[in-house]
């Protein structure tokens, strides 16, 4: 009896000045253990005498009942506590002010090639693209310009070595895919990228530019089908109703070759300071795949036929946007950038 009695108030010191949940562990052990001081006690049963027995064991066992339960008290007691104290600490004020979030905005040039990508998918294209640091091969051979050729001094290329350069349009996405197709019709691409030329930048030359180039192979593929997708690509770019001008022209992977006037969407063909007076604004170059441009790709140019285009995307920023130097594509001043926001 005394033993008991001196367990449990022992208990109940040790219990009162733990306050950590940690020590609580440790008590549960000492007392509650399998070799703890209550089984212990229970061990001295064998000396008793009989009669001794029931009753210590009951005492016993209430013991055991009565310091599990203040400790269960005091672990929900400390628990309490510690949720109080946690909700303290993390408490937020949510009427302080927050910080500025600093979000970017698309940038311009990617506004247009992604809408000029949403379109042609709209028509049965897909997107493809190619490497910039390219092979001759693609730029300029399999475009149907030679070495030697004195088209290569038109385009002041930026070479890496006599095979390899920096794209200089993105015709050569259009050889590649030609040659990619190995001979299977129809071929219905748009291809954008970065193209470079070995330009003196200036309001409007800028040695680093971007194109999205078109092309349609299959068979009987005629000038009228390029007319009607370019006027489908005006329309959309610079609204509703635009005339186009077919200018003759000369590219070496084309034949015939055609420059494309678009009618000016500021003043509706009347003539202003964006289409200088003419009424009409040039956006682009195309004609019908020239056929040593099949050829050469492994088609038979007497069975299929093609045609082409290449726009620049600056420009058609540049008109869309009444952007006057396309230098501000490349400089990155947040607050140019930032005015494009709307345009999302
Ligand atoms: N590659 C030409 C350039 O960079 C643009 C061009 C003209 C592309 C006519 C074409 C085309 O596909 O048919 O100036």
């Amino acid at each position: 009896m005394e033993k008991i009695n001196k367990i449990k108030e022992e208990v109940l010191e040790l219990i009162n000045n733990s306050n950590e949940m940690e020590l609580l562990q440790q008590l549960k052990i000492k007392f509650l253990g399998k070799k703890g001081q209550i089984q212990e006690l229970m061990s001295e049963m064998k000396s008793l005498s009989n009669d001794e027995k029931p009753k210590f064991g009951q005492m016993v066992n209430e013991l055991k009942q009565e310091v599990t339960k203040i400790i269960e008290e005091k672990v929900k007691e400390l628990e309490a506590i510690e949720l109080i104290k946690k909700l303290e600490r993390e408490k937020i004020d949510v009427t302080l002010p927050s910080y500025k979030q600093v979000i970017g905005t698309t940038h311009p040039l990617m506004n247009i090639k992604k809408e000029i990508e949403d379109l042609f998918i709209g028509l049965g294209y897909t997107v493809a693209e190619g490497p910039e640091v390219e092979y001759d091969l693609y730029n300029f051979e399999r475009a149907n310009i030679p070495a030697d050729h004195p088209a290569r001094d038109m385009q002041d290329t930026f070479y890496i070595n006599p095979e390899v350069l920096l794209r200089t349009h993105t015709t050569a996405i259009q050889t590649r895919e030609l040659e990619k197709a190995n001979g299977k019709l129809p071929i219905k691409v748009i291809c954008p990228g970065k193209v470079y030329r070995r330009d003196d930048d200036d309001a409007t030359h800028s040695h680093q530019f971007m194109q999205a180039e078109g092309l349609v192979v299959a068979e009987n593929i005629t000038l009228a089908d390029l007319k009607g997708t370019l006027q489908f690509l005006a329309d959309a770019m610079f609204g509703k109703g635009r005339k186009l001008r077919f200018r003759p022209s000369y590219f070496q992977f084309t034949e015939p070759s055609v420059e494309i006037d678009v009618s000016c969407h500021i003043c509706g063909g009347k003539g202003c300071s964006v289409c200088k007076n003419t009424g009409y604004i040039e956006i682009l170059g195309a004609g019908m795949v020239h056929p040593n441009v099949l050829e050469m790709a492994g088609f038979d140019s007497t069975k299929c036929s093609g045609f082409a285009f290449g726009i620049g995307l600056e420009r058609v920023a540049m008109l869309k946007y009444g952007i006057d130097d396309i230098r501000n594509f490349y400089t990155n001043d947040v607050r140019f950038l930032k005015t494009f926001d709307r345009f999302d």
